[in-house]
C-alpha cells in the first residue's frame, strides 16, 4: 500500500505536496518523492519518512504543479532509486498498485532501447508512457498527447493502479487514472487535488469526486474533465465530506480494526498477484532465496511466531504437511529461545511476524540460524529488524495496520502459507498441477468471498450483541480449524476483555465440558472437510451440556442448523482455503462484541501493537 498525491493550482506545490504526503504516511513510509513542473521536471526522492525528504529540499521550489509519492515496498528495496516518482525523458508517474505484468513489458522496453534504473514495477508505466508520446527512447519529436498516452498505455497494464502523471512538454497539465486502487479528486477553490483518499488534502476542501475504475481525468487550471475508458466524457458527482480529520484517516470507519478487516479483500488479493501461475498450477516467489534441490532435501520445518503470527504458523503447519509432506514444528519465540532445539538435517526455519520487530522471535531466529538453519521471514514491514538478518523475506501486502489486534496481517500471513506450501509441494512432486490449479483457482476468489461476508455483517454484529454479556467463550475447531479456533479466541479476549479459551474439538471432553453452563456461547467452526462430521459430534456434546452453540458454517449447510442457536455463514469454497474465510467472521464476531461492550478497540488495555521486549 503506498500513497499518492498530485496538485494543480495557483499556490507553490511542494509545500503543499509535503503537507498531504504527512496525511498519507500512515499508507506506507519507507521511502518518499515529490515531482515539481515549472519549465522542467524538478524530482526529489529519498528513503525515510516525510519528514526526510522535507529535510533534502531546497528552499521556495518553484512550481505550483506537482505529484508525489509516499511508498511501502513491494517490488524492490526500499531505496532512494526505487522511491517514486518514476521518469522515463520528461514524463513522470507515481502509482500506488502493483502491475502483474510487469516483467514482461519491462522485457519488451527493454527490447525497444529503454533503459530501467529501479527494480520496481511502476518504471514500466513511465517508459510506456513515453514510449506512445515520443515512439521510441531516443526520439524527441511527439506523437501525440499526454491524454492520448495515457489512454494507449492502460490497456496494457494488468494488475491494479492509481496514478498520476505529469509532462514536461505539457506544463499546467496532469493526468490522473484508476484500476483496483482508490483515486479521489479534492475540488478546490482554483485548484485541484489528486489523491489515494481525502486525508491528504481535507484540509484544502471537502468537495470530492471518486473516481472509478478505468476513468482517467485531466486536470488543468482550477478544473477536472472525466472520461471512460473509451475516452468518451463522463460526468461526475461531487460529493461532499463531512468527517473531520481523524475520521476520514480511518476512511470513516469508527475504529482502525474495522477498516483493517474491510481492506483484507485487497490485501489478501495484492499478496498473491503476481505470484500465482493458474494455467500451469505453479507459484512464482522470486524473493526465494533457495533452490528446488534444497526445497527437495528439506527434513524438516520449524515456524517460530508470537500470538496471531504463532496462529497461523498452525495452519502452516497442516499445510506444510499435508501439502508438501514436510513434518513441522511450531515453536513461539519465547519457548523456542530457552529450549534445547533439535536442529539437525536440512531444516528450514520460517519466522512469521506482521511488525518483524517482536524481541523473542528475533531471539528464537538469531538462535536457530546459530545451529546453520537456512531461514525466511514472513513480515509485512519492509526493512524491519528481522529483514535483515535472514536468508529470505516473503512480504505480505497488508499495508499499515494500526489497530493492535491483528487482522489483515492474519489473513495475509495465510496467503503466504498457502503459496509457500503448494511451491514445496509441486517442487516435492506430492501435489499434481490439476489439484493445485484447482486450489489456485479457489485461491484467486478469496477476495471477492471475504467481500460477500462483510456484506453480510450485519448478522455477525446482531449475534455478538446477543452474547456480548458472557463471561466465557470458548472456541472449538479441528485440523485447520483448530487454530483458527485459537485464533477466535484471542481476538475476542484482547479486545472485548471476555474470557476466552480456543480448544481441538476432540480436547473438550479431556477437561474443559466441565466449565460449559446454559450461558457459555461455544463457537464451533464446522466448515465442509474431513473433519465435519466429527465436529457434529463434538457440537452435539456441548449442547447435550445445554451451552449455546454459535456455528460458523458453509453457506449451503443445512444439516449444522439442526444442532446450533446460530449459524454465521462463508461462501462456498476450496476446503482447505476456509480457515481464511471463517477468520473474518471471527474478528467480526469480536469486533462487534468489543463495541458493544464499549471497549477500546483499538488500543486495548495492556497491550502494544509491537512488543520489542522480552
Ligand atoms: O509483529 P508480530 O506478528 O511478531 O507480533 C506478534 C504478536 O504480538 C501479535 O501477533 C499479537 O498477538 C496480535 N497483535 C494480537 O492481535
Amino acid at each position: 500500500m503506498c500513497g499518492i498525491i498530485g496538485y494543480v493550482g495557483e499556490k507553490p506545490a511542494a509545500p503543499i505536496l509535503i503537507d498531504s504526503l504527512k496525511k498519507l504516511e500512515y499508507r506506507g513510509y519507507d521511502s518518499a518523492g515529490i515531482c515539481i513542473l515549472n519549465d522542467s521536471l524538478k524530482t526529489y526522492k529519498t528513503t525515510g519518512k516525510i519528514a526526510d525528504l522535507e529535510s533534502i529540499l531546497p528552499e521556495g521550489i518553484e512550481g505550483t504543479i506537482g505529484i508525489g509519492h509516499t511508498r511501502w515496498a513491494t517490488h524492490g528495496k526500499p531505496n532512494t532509486i526505487n522511491s517514486h516518482p518514476h521518469l522515463s525523458g520528461d514524463v513522470a508517474v507515481v502509482h500506488n498498485g502493483i502491475i502483474e505484468n510487469y516483467l514482461r513489458l519491462k522485457e519488451k522496453l527493454i527490447g525497444d532501447g529503454y533503459t530501467f534504473k529501479s527494480d520496481t514495477d511502476t518504471e514500466v508505466i513511465a517508459h510506456l508512457l513515453h514510449s506512445h508520446l515520443y515512439g521510441g527512447s531516443d526520439s524527441q519529436s511527439k506523437k501525440c498527447d499526454l491524454m492520448t498516452a495515457v489512454q494507449k498505455t492502460l490497456p496494457s497494464l494488468e494488475g491494479s493502479y492509481a496514478i498520476a502523471v505529469l509532462c514536461g512538454s505539457e506544463p499546467g497539465l496532469m493526468v490522473v487514472a484508476r484500476k483496483d486502487s482508490p483515486l479521489v479528486i479534492g475540488i478546490g477553490n482554483g485548484e485541484i487535488f489528486a489523491a489515494s483518499d481525502v486525508t491528504a488534502f481535507l484540509k484544502h476542501t471537502k468537495d470530492v469526486v471518486f473516481v472509478d475504475d478505468n476513468e482517467v481525468a485531466s486536470i488543468r487550471g482550477g478544473s477536472v474533465e472525466f472520461f471512460d475508458a473509451d475516452g468518451n466524457p463522463v460526468t461526475k458527482e461531487t460529493t461532499k465530506i463531512e468527517w473531520d480529520i481523524e475520521a476520514a484517516e480511518k476512511a470513516g470507519y469508527e475504529h482502525f480494526m474495522l477498516k483493517e478487516i474491510h481492506e483484507q479483500a485487497s490485501s489478501v488479493h495484492d499478496t498473491f498477484a503476481g505470484k500465482i501461475s493458474e494455467m500451469e498450477g505453479t507459484i512464482i516467489l522470486d524473493e526465494l532465496n533457495m533452490s528446488d534441490e534444497q526445497i527437495r532435501h528439506m527434513t524438516r520445518i520449524e515456524i517460530i511466531a508470537c500470538g496471531t503470527s504463532w496462529n497461523a504458523g498452525l495452519v502452516g503447519k497442516y499445510l506444510f504437511e499435508q501439502l508438501a509432506g514436510i513434518h513441522t514444528d511450531v515453536d513461539t519465540g519465547s519457548e523456542f529461545r530457552y529450549g534445547y532445539p533439535v536442529v539437525c538435517g536440512e531444516v528450514l526455519t520460517i519466522a512469521i511476524t506482521q511488525s518483524g520487530e517482536t524481541a523473542d522471535t528475533l531471539a528464537a531466529v538469531r538462535g536457530a540460524r546459530s545451529y546453520g538453519c537456512q531461514a525466511i521471514a514472513i513480515t509485512n514491514v519492509v526493512g524491519s529488524t528481522i529483514t535483515r538478518e535472514i536468508d529470505s523475506v516473503l512480504y505480505t501486502r497488508a499495508g499499515p495496520e494500526i489497530g493492535v489486534a491483528a487482522t489483515k496481517s492474519f489473513t495475509t500471513q495465510l496467503i503466504t502459507l498457502y503459496l509457500l506450501a503448494l511451491k514445496f509441494a509441486r517442487i516435492r512432486g506430492k501435489i499434481s498441477a490439476e489439484d493445485s490449479k484447482n486450489l489456485l483457482v479457489a485461491l484467486k476468489k478469496i477476495p471477492a468471498d471475504i467481500q460477500k461476508i462483510l456484506n453480510k455483517k450485519a448478522v455477525i454484529q446482531e449475534c455478538a450483541r446477543q452474547f456480548a454479556d458472557a463471561e466465557d467463550y470458548f472456541f472449538i475447531g479441528r485440523h485447520l480449524n483448530y487454530p483458527i479456533a485459537l485464533e477466535g479466541a484471542l481476538k475476542l479476549k484482547e479486545i472485548s476483555y471476555i474470557h476466552a479459551e480456543g480448544y481441538a474439538a476432540g480436547e473438550l471432553k479431556h477437561g474443559p465440558l466441565a466449565l460449559l453452563t446454559d450461558k457459555t456461547p461455544v463457537v464451533a467452526i464446522a466448515t465442509k472437510g474431513h473433519t465435519y462430521d466429527k465436529m457434529l459430534s463434538n457440537i452435539k456434546e456441548v449442547k447435550a451440556r445445554d451451552a449455546i452453540v454459535i456455528a460458523v458454517a458453509n453457506k449451503d449447510d443445512t444439516e449444522i442448523e439442526k444442532y446450533v442457536d446460530v449459524v454465521l455463514r462463508i461462501p462456498e469454497t476450496h476446503d482447505l482455503l476456509s480457515p481464511i474465510l471463517s477468520s473474518v467472521v471471527l474478528q467480526l464476531l469480536a469486533y462487534y462484541t468489543a463495541l458493544e461492550r464499549g471497549c477500546s478497540i483499538d488500543k486495548p488495555r495492556n497491550l502494544a501493537k509491537s512488543v520489542t521486549v522480552e
